[in-house]
Order: structure tokens, then C-alpha cells, then sequence
């Protein structure tokens, strides 16, 4: 890690009952699948990245080297995990010792940040849960975390207090990342629960019929940022799954494959092209069928043209006809209206 190499005999200790790292979660660690360009995981961290660049040119510093072993002080009570909650068992976290975990998340690193005095970061690591192994579950993955800090001058004129401010700027900036990567699709925001944030909330995307958690998010608790150095601030974090959304956005069918060596594979990922699988398309004729039914018989893209600005427009042809009877005029044009109604609130988009 960071051209460091971390020695087996410092993570796998077959004599200390405070171990429960195994070879093959050792064999994974310094491999750091996200910092491969033309790895799934690397495409989207730097589409991430690009977001953020765009978004906020020169303000975010970014961490892809943090060393994954880190102190359970760093893990868990820096952001204030209690100490009775499942994730400090033996049975969810890797110990190499009684003090010293593999992060089962990035929020690991949000505490020593802080004290070092930045107030924009994202942390993109490897992180590890003892988990059951299936289609979408692995023991090692790796997480982005973003933290964004704002000072008392951020939110005086905004009529807002610091926290509404903070998650009302959080979600703003999180839908503009959920576009980027998706298009545009329908999204929500879930109540949720996180140690250290409050509120706190996760966000969904709609995507082939289901609704799928995109991250976790929220208003930093107060606490954290008063004990590193930040008293009368506030911060929004957020922390998301990479495989999770590359599984979706590259049609990747088995979370194992990320881990493959196997050129029919890995040949087929190359740098800066998110996988394009996703098709906006979809989510139109959702909407479309939601409001025609089976009257509707063809979307179709005649157009498309991306301007200057980077704005894309899409022209679409929608057949409408029915199997049993002639259609009116009056009933096409109130679908029609409804579809553009709906699609103008569902898809987010500026109709012409
Ligand atoms: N650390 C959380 C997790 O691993 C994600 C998160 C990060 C939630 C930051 C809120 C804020 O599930």
C-alpha cells in the first residue's frame, strides 16, 4: 500500500485468539483494485472524480493510497459507533489484534482528516466485512467517502440553519453524482440511521423496475467535528459501494469478477468509458407504458445531440396505436401531455 508492502506476519497471526484474519483476505490487501485505470472500479472512481472536478474545481482532495489497517479508535469510536453495536463483533470485523482492524469502511479515515485540516475530501478504499459470500457480496470491496465542511459564513445569508443548509447542499450535490453516472433517472431519498450522522439518509435510483440504494449520507454529528478541531462548523458525509453501482452501470453479473484476471474479462474495460449498458431509453418507455399502456407501440430515438455545454438532447418518436379501434386525437394528445408532465418530474429533464 503506497509502495508500502504490509508483511503477512503483521496481519495473519495464527497464535493471537484476537486474530481472525485469513490468508485469502491477506492475499487481497495492496492489490488496490480502484487505482487501475482500466479496471470497472477505477473507470468509475475517476468518473467520480471528474463530478467533483467539475462540480468544484480544485476543492476536493482525494485519498486512494490510506493504508486499510487502521485502529478500532479510528474505526469506530472516532465516529462514534456505540460500543455495543454489531459491526465491533468478531464475527463482522477482521481484528488483527484487539486494537487493530482491516476498515470496514472509509468513514475509518473522516476523524484523522479533519484534524489535518481539510474540509473537502473524498476516500476511496478497499474495505472488509467477515460476509457471507454470494452473487453480490464479498468480503473485500471498496467504498468512496465524501466529506464536505462549511463554516458559519456558508449558511448566514441563506435563511437556513447550518444543518438544513448542509443537507439541503448534500443532496444537491449527491442527485448532480447520481445524474452523472446514470442519466437521468427517478430518485428518492430513505430516512435512515447512521452512527455519525444525523439526519441521515440513503438515496435511491429506480433503475429496470426496482429500486436500488445508491449510498448512505448525511449531516455529520456535531460531536465529530468539535473533537477534531472544528467546533461551530458543520459537514455532510456520504459513503458509497463501488461494486454495487458498477455492477449496474457495466452489466457485471457476479461481484467475483471483479477480482478475475481474465482477459475476456478485463479487456473489456478501458479508460474513461463508463459501460454505457444503461440506456436512458429504459426509463422513457417506463414512463411511456405507465401512461399508454399497451396503446403505446414504438419509442424510438430519432435524435440525439450533445451542445457545447455538454447538455445532451434527446428527439424521440412515440407511436401510439390500438389493436381493437381508431384512436382520437383528443385521447392521444391527453396521453401525450401526461407523458411529458410525467417525464418532465420523473426524469428530471427540460423539455422542448
Ligand atoms: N460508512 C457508511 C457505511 O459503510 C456509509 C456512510 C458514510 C454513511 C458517510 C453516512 C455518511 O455503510
Amino acid at each position: 500500500v503506497g509502495g508500502v508492502k504490509i508483511a503477512r506476519e503483521d496481519v495473519v497471526k495464527e497464535d493471537d485468539p484476537t486474530n481472525n484474519v485469513p490468508d485469502t483476505i491477506y492475499s487481497k490487501i495492496g492489490i488496490q483494485l480502484h487505482r487501475r485505470d482500466n479496471h470497472p472500479l477505477g473507470i468509475l472512481k475517476n468518473t467520480i472524480y471528474d463530478y467533483f472536478d467539475k462540480s468544484f474545481p480544485g476543492q476536493f482532495v482525494k485519498f486512494d493510497d490510506l493504508c486499510p489497517l487502521v485502529s478500532t479508535k479510528q474505526n469506530f469510536d472516532d465516529v462514534l459507533v456505540p460500543a455495543d453495536h454489531v459491526s465491533r463483533s468478531y464475527n463482522d470485523t477482521y481484528y488483527v489484534d484487539s486494537q487493530t482492524v482491516l476498515r470496514c469502511h472509509t468513514s475509518a479515515h473522516q476523524a484523522e482528516l479533519l484534524r489535518e485540516g481539510h474540509t473537502h475530501f473524498l476516500v476511496i478504499g478497499d474495505v472488509y466485512r467477515r460476509d457471507s459470500i454470494d452473487s453480490t457480496h464479498y468480503p473485500v470491496f471498496h467504498q468512496m467517502e465524501g466529506f464536505r465542511v462549511f463554516s458559519p459564513d456558508d449558511w448566514s445569508g441563506s435563511g437556513m440553519d447550518g444543518t438544513a443548509y448542509a443537507a439541503t447542499d448534500l443532496k444537491k450535490t449527491l442527485e448532480g453524482l447520481a445524474t452523472h453516472l446514470f442519466g437521468a433517472v427517478e430518485m428518492r431519498w430513505v430516512d435512515t440511521y447512521f452512527p455519525f450522522t444525523n439526519p441521515s439518509f440513503e438515496l435511491e435510483i429506480y433503475f429496470q423496475g426496482d429500486w436500488l440504494e445508491v449510498l448512505g449520507s448525511g449531516v455529520t454529528e456535531q460531536e465529530i467535528l468539535k473533537s477534531n478541531g472544528r467546533t461551530d462548523h458543520v459537514a455532510w458525509a456520504f459513503g458509497l459501494g463501488l461494486e454495487r453501482l458498477a455492477m449496474v452501470l457495466f452489466d457485471i453479473p457476479d461481484i467475483r469478477l471483479f477480482w478475475s484476471n481474465d482477459q475476456r474479462f478485463t479487456s473489456q474495460f478501458s479508460k474513461g468509458k463508463l459501460g454505457a449498458k444503461f440506456k436512458p431509453e429504459n426509463n422513457l418507455c417506463e414512463v411511456v407504458r405507465g401512461i399508454a399502456g399497451d396503446l403505446v407501440e414504438e419509442v424510438k430515438l430519432i435524435d440525439n445531440f450533445t451542445n457545447k455545454k455538454g447538455m445532451t438532447s434527446h428527439c424521440y418518436r412515440i407511436a401510439y396505436r390500438s389493436m381493437e379501434r381508431s384512436l382520437t386525437d383528443e385521447e392521444i394528445n391527453d396521453m401525450q401531455w401526461n407523458v411529458r408532465e410525467e417525464v418532465k418530474s420523473k426524469l428530471r429533464v427540460e423539455l422542448r
